[in-house]
Formats: C-alpha cells, sequence, structure tokens
C-alpha cells in the first residue's frame, strides 16, 4: 500500500516536470519581436555606435545599408559582416526574428 502510493506520488512528480519542460520550450520558440530582439542583444552596439555599427535612430549610418536590401542585410547579419558578429550574437535567433530585428531598427531610423 505504501509502496503504490510512492509509485503514485512519483508519477505525479515526473508528469509535473514533463508539463513544466513543454511549457518552458513552447515559450523559446515563440517568436519574439524585434523590438525584443533588439533591446536584447542588438542595443550593445546599435545604440551607441560600437566598432562602427549603423546607429539606432540614424538614418545617415542606416541610409546605405537600406540600399543594399534587406535580404543582403540578412545574409551579413546571419553570417557576420566585419565587426557585426554572427546573428548579432543572438545564435537561437530564427531567421524570421533576425529579419525582425533589422526591420525593427530600419524602422526607427528612416526620418530623422
Ligand atoms: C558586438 C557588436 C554588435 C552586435 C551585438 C550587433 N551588431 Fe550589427 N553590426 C555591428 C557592427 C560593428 C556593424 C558594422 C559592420 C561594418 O559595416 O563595418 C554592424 C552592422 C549590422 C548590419 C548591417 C550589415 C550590412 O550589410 O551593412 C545589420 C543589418 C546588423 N548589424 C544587424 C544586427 C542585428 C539584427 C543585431 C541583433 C540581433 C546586431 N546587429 C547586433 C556590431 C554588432
Amino acid at each position: 500500500m505504501t509502496f503504490s502510493i510512492a509509485i503514485f506520488t512519483q508519477r505525479i512528480v515526473i508528469l509535473g516536470f514533463a508539463s513544466l519542460a513543454l511549457a518552458l520550450s513552447s515559450v523559446a520558440h515563440a517568436a519574439r519581436s524585434g523590438e525584443t530582439l533588439y533591446n536584447s542583444y542588438c542595443i550593445a552596439c546599435h545604440m551607441n555606435g560600437v566598432a562602427g555599427a549603423p546607429k539606432f535612430g540614424n538614418k545617415a549610418d542606416w541610409q546605405p545599408r537600406v540600399e543594399k536590401g534587406i535580404d543582403t542585410l540578412l545574409k551579413d547579419a546571419t553570417n557576420g559582416f566585419k565587426a557585426m558578429p554572427p546573428k548579432g550574437l543572438c545564435f537561437d535567433c530564427s531567421e524570421n526574428e533576425l529579419r525582425g530585428a533589422i526591420q525593427y531598427m530600419i524602422d526607427n531610423s528612416s526620418s530623422n
């Protein structure tokens, strides 16, 4: 009797962990917004132009980049480009998430 209760409790605990793991992994895989990613990763260099990074909000910095087209920018951001590290150090970023982060910086750097 005590034995089967122990097994039962153990199963509940395992089930609890399994659903927790599932919940956590689905959070990790939900696409993050460009703004969220910018604030978590890109901001480290793109806010102040570290190592020559095009500055957030600076149209003159971004204009020549924008002219390359988003696909080229995405490729450069993914593979790394001069002092720009691959994926902007967001190694678990998907292609769409990176594209969103680039678009967010462009959208906020096109009107001054
Ligand atoms: C460690 C610093 C650093 C971080 C972090 C960083 N960047 Fe950059 N990024 C740079 C630098 C430096 C350049 C300019 C490279 C050059 O043209 O010399 C650059 C350039 C770029 C360019 C222009 C590439 C081109 O082809 O002209 C894009 C797009 C870009 N970064 C996107 C991002 C995104 C998106 C993130 C965040 C996910 C990010 N960067 C995070 C340093 C960084």
